[in-house]
């Protein structure tokens, strides 16, 4: 009696040779953005990120042109593999910054809603390779096979066995050196780190727009240029 499985959500990963090399460079970067930034803002329970304490511009900070750069071959990689005509699209890193997750702190779930691919790479690890310091956890809202919904609620009992067809989250280890692609509205957060550690992370926010002079009809499916943009009051 075959079951058939559809609709899969793509998940890149990949562990960069040259990880060790820089690990060093960026962990100093990333608690020296948590030193100079501002006052604290989220709640102790949640760890630092950099996009609410002003240092969400990663991308244009020397300090991290290697990741920068990896970042931006894989995600070449990842839309090749998920078929899309590469000449006809112009890819930005939007917004980047450091995620520091320390003793029984946590990343609430959470969607990007103003890009379109994000990047999470692991900076520095407490046991490495274990959930010990919290895993990447990916949600399903779709819930395709879920056929009474709600079925798989806390509030019920009904499913007896979770398997392949019914799960509804999908969780990554974090691992010291690895890049982590996935669509930015791809509901999503992280677990507690119950090691007494420092989970450093990288997190990126990728926007796809259309090359200028090409995608045409796209219009309605993809950004047009930002050279093509007018700012408010922006005549001349
Ligand atoms: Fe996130």
């Amino acid at each position: 009696m075959p079951i058939d499985t559809w609709f899969p959500l793509a998940v890149y990963y990949e562990d960069l040779p040259d990880a060790t090399a820089h690990k060093k460079q960026l962990m100093d970067a990333a608690l020296q953005l948590e030193k100079d930034g501002y006052e604290r803002r989220a709640f102790p329970e949640m760890a630092w990120t950099g996009d609410l304490h002003g240092a969400e511009r990663i991308h244009t900070d020397p300090r991290f042109t290697w990741i920068v750069g990896q970042v931006e071959s894989h995600v070449q990689g990842y839309l090749k593999g998920l078929g899309l005509d590469l000449n006809q699209i112009a890819l930005y890193i939007q917004r980047a910054w450091p995620v520091i997750s320390r003793y029984q702190q946590e990343v609430g779930s959470h969607c990007h809603n103003t890009s379109h691919i994000s990047a999470v790479y692991y900076v520095s690890v407490p046991n490495s390779g274990s959930d010990e310091a919290g895993s990447l956890v990916f949600f399903d809202d779709m819930r395709p096979n879920e056929v009474s919904p709600g079925l798989g609620s806390e509030n019920t009992n009904i499913i007896v066995e979770w398997n392949a067809l019914n799960q509804d989250q999908a969780m990554y280890v974090p691992v010291e050196g690895r890049l982590i692609l996935f669509p930015s509205k791809q509901r999503h957060g992280v677990t507690m780190n119950h090691t007494e550690g420092e989970r450093i992370s990288l997190s990126f926010d990728i926007v796809l727009a259309a090359k200028p002079g090409s995608a045409a009809g796209s219009y309605e499916f993809l950004l047009p240029p930002p050279e093509q943009w007018q700012r408010f009051g922006g005549r001349s």
